[in-house]
């Protein structure tokens, strides 16, 4: 890479987190600490339950930590904000909004001028391919045109970084590739910031610059894997990707990782 060294926006120093329920307590989070640096897609990969979403969540601002520290551009997360986004796997759109309405939405709260907000709007909504889609309901969407609304949606209150968990899960494999290429394109053009969680090894090594290994149960930091083989070349599509010299030592690492986790968990 050239130019400046890229500089970290969202650091995670030091999160733990125990959940207290009515039954005991279930330790999620042990001492993670990493980086995301600014226009880079951070992937958060481990098996199921090793505290993701959790993680995520506490990076939204919804839950807190147990001890730990976050700040995104410098600034302490002590709750949610605007400067973060997030989509989750399950749809998040207003259904009695049309496509143009729900992503005009976030705007109108934050008193975005009606000509400008349309503006916007229409951009976004070009963004994610949806522009013969934009006077539709939501109830008439495919899973993956309303994930689609979803993104256009939270991208239009430009927030400094993307949070996504599983934003794919229900989707079909064939839907699936097709908004994993969309996503890298939307993150080509806009330079956007995004910390993906997944457990999908091939999504993961598809979408990231850089990978975050989490153990499983606690979640403890138990790698961080540059994705440098795929640097020099920006990779669009999945087929174009398995074609790149490293891709198959990056998928066996991973897969060790993955397999080494499962086998202690048992
Ligand atoms: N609100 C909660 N209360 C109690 N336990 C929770 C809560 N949320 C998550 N957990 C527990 O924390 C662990 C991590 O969960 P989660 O973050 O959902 O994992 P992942 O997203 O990696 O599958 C699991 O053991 C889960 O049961
Ligand atoms: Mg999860």
């Amino acid at each position: 890479m050239q130019g400046k060294p890229p500089t970290p926006i969202l650091t995670v120093e030091n999160v733990s987190k125990t959940f207290r329920t009515r039954t005991g307590t279930i330790e999620a989070l042990r001492d993670v600490s990493f980086n995301v640096l600014r226009n880079e897609i951070c992937v958060l990969l481990g098996p199921s339950g090793c505290g993701k979403s959790t993680l995520l969540n506490i990076v939204a601002g919804l839950d807190t930590p147990s001890s730990g520290h976050m700040s995104l551009d410098g600034t302490p997360i002590s709750g949610p904000g605007r400067d973060r986004g997030c989509v989750f796997q399950s749809y998040t759109s207003f259904p009695w909004l049309t496509v143009l309405e729900n992503v005009e939405y976030g705007m109108k709260l934050n008193g975005v001028a009606r000509k400008e907000r349309r503006e916007q709007a229409l951009h976004y909504i070009d963004l994610v391919h949806l522009e013969k889609f934009r006077d539709a309901y939501p109830k008439g969407l495919s899973g993956g045109m309303k994930q689609r609304v979803a993104i256009a949606r939270t991208l239009a209150n430009t927030p400094e970084i993307l949070l996504m968990d599983e934003p794919f899960g229900a989707l079909d494999a064939e839907t699936r590739w097709h908004m994993q290429e969309m996503l890298l394109e939307i993150v080509q053009k806009t330079q956007t910031t995004v910390l993906l969680v997944t457990h999908d090894i091939q999504e993961a090594i598809l979408l990231a610059d850089r990978i975050t290994f989490l153990s499983s149960h606690p979640g403890r930091l138990k790698a961080v894997l540059d994705l440098d083989f795929k640097r020099g070349g920006e990779v669009h599509s999945k087929e174009e990707l398995i074609c790149i010299d490293g891709y198959l030592d990056c998928e066996r690492q991973i897969v060790s990782l993955m397999r080494s986790e499962s086998a202690q968990a048992e």
